[in-house]
């Protein structure tokens, strides 16, 4: 195989699909792996613009990414959203004879399906929160008036992270169903719901590469999901993450391999539809042990911002390894720094916001150490960098302690200008203050 050839290693073409701040902090620690390499990403952004070249291509252009793949013989791809993954892209590539990194579209079923996947938990006995599945609204409203509130309820498909719905009251779950049933807000994604047991403890996103059979962990991290400081306000994609995770210490990720993370492995692989690529389990730490929020088929938004930059050595290789077969071969080591990431997002976010504003103060704030910004939604225009996306960067600070992570990073956010910025102001705190 020729990416394996010495001769050729850290010369590789490689091709990103995505272009936000997981996608740059991928490209960013594969560049460095990869130093004499060319890059592409699908589409970028302006921070990838500059460490690639970036293609007028949406990640879900699953056939003109496989097209242009093949034209410009790209040695290795690396897929970081959900949707081209569930839509097919690792089948067209490998019809292709062209290396990715990713499941097809039937391992990818773990994440395009809640359905699929509650049914494989509880085939293979996989801790999840208890559940039934619904395709007819009344019949999921009796169900609700059965068991009363809280309860969640989600969507079956994609839905950009926005099927699930945490309710306390009854009347919540009826006006979720309303909307996911009835209103049909997210599509055929919507033609099923899964009706769960409310679960409560901590989170914990916990990414594991996957080679089919074996399985890396990568060191965890915790995600903020809503808008507002607090856990207050609406759900977003994602607004800062750090790792490592005090609460989650070696001793529970080791209870996690056996009990879920391997199980899930073997499920696929007894399924005939073995899973390669990033296993995600995000994770509620219950009394009773952990359980299964959900599974991702792909690297966390924003955790692989915090987690990337505490790697050491190479992931191209492990990715590469991974999609061989051979990833026994792979160790990771890691930093003992703390990280933490803060994203910048244009006011109005997750609801309605503007784009096209300038932003200053990058150049500076790229010189500093221990300080990394990795773009999600921006663009050049004219020569300057402007907002495209409602999350706008990720700063990212790492430090000896959360404390000190958690100053520099907030110091460097100051420096940050653009019209109606806004971002948290407590990511990392409760880690910072339990130091
Ligand atoms: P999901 O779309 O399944 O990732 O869920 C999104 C978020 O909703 C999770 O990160 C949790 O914060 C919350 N959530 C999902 N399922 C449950 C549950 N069974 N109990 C409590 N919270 C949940
Ligand atoms: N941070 C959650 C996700 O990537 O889905």
């Amino acid at each position: 195989m020729i990416i394996n050839d010495e001769e050729v290693r850290g010369a590789v073409k490689l091709l990103i699909v995505g272009g936000g701040g997981r996608e740059h902090a991928l490209l960013w620690k594969l560049a460095q792996d990869n130093p004499k390499g060319e890059h592409f990403s699908a589409p970028g952004n302006a921070g990838m613009s500059k460490l690639s070249q970036c293609l007028p291509l949406k990640a879900e252009d699953v056939l003109d990414i496989a097209e242009f793949a093949s034209k410009e013989k790209i040695d290795f791809t690396i897929v970081g959203p959900e949707a081209p993954l569930v839509g097919g892209i690792v089948d067209e590539f490998k019809k292709r004879r062209l290396k990715i990194f990713g499941p097809d579209s039937q391992a990818a079923l773990l994440e395009g399906s809640k359905v699929f996947a509650k049914f494989l938990m509880r085939d293979f006995g996989i801790p999840t929160a208890s559940f039934e599945v619904f395709d007819d609204p009344r019949k999921a409203r009796a169900y609700i008036d059965k068991v009363g509130a809280p309860i969640v309820v989600k969507a079956d498909g994609l839905c950009a992270g926005k099927g699930s719905y945490v309710c306390k009251t009854k009347e919540e779950a009826y006006q979720a169903i309303e909307e996911i049933m009835e209103q049909r807000m997210f599509g055929s994604a919507g033609d099923k719901v899964v009706i769960e047991e409310m679960l409560s403890g901590e989170e914990a996103s916990f990414m594991l590469l996957s080679d089919g059979d074996y399985l890396l962990p990568l060191q965890p991290a915790q995600d903020y999901k809503r808008a507002y400081d607090n856990d207050e306000g609406p759900n977003t994609g994602g607004m800062g993450s750090y790792s490592p995770v005090p609460v989650f210490p070696p001793s529970l990720q080791e209870e996690v391999l056996e009990r879920i993370a391997y199980p899930t492995i073997r499920a696929m692989q007894e399924r005939g539809t073995p899973f390669v690529g990033v296993l995600y389990l995000g994770l509620m730490l219950t009394t009773e042990g952990p359980k299964v929020l959900e599974y991702n088929v792909r690297f966390g938004d924003p955790e692989t911002q915090s987690v990337l930059p505490r790697m050491e050595g190479s992931l191209l290789d492990a990715l590469i390894a991974a999609e061989e077969g051979r990833l026994r071969e792979i160790e990771i080591r890691w930093r003992e720094e703390k990280c933490l990431c803060v994203v910048i997002a244009s006011g109005g976010y997750p609801g309605k916001y503007e784009i096209g504003k300038e932003i200053s103060g990058l150049d500076e704030v790229e010189k500093l150490e221990n300080i990394i910004v990795f773009h999600a939604g921006t663009k050049n225009v004219d020569g300057k960098v402007v907002t495209a996306g409602g999350r706008v960067l990720g700063v990212v600070g790492l430090g000896r302690t959360f404390r000190e992570a958690r100053k520099r990073t907030y110091e460097a956010i100051q420096m940050i200008k653009f019209d109606n910025i806004f971002y948290r102001r407590d990511i990392a705190q409760r880690v910072e203050e339990k130091e």
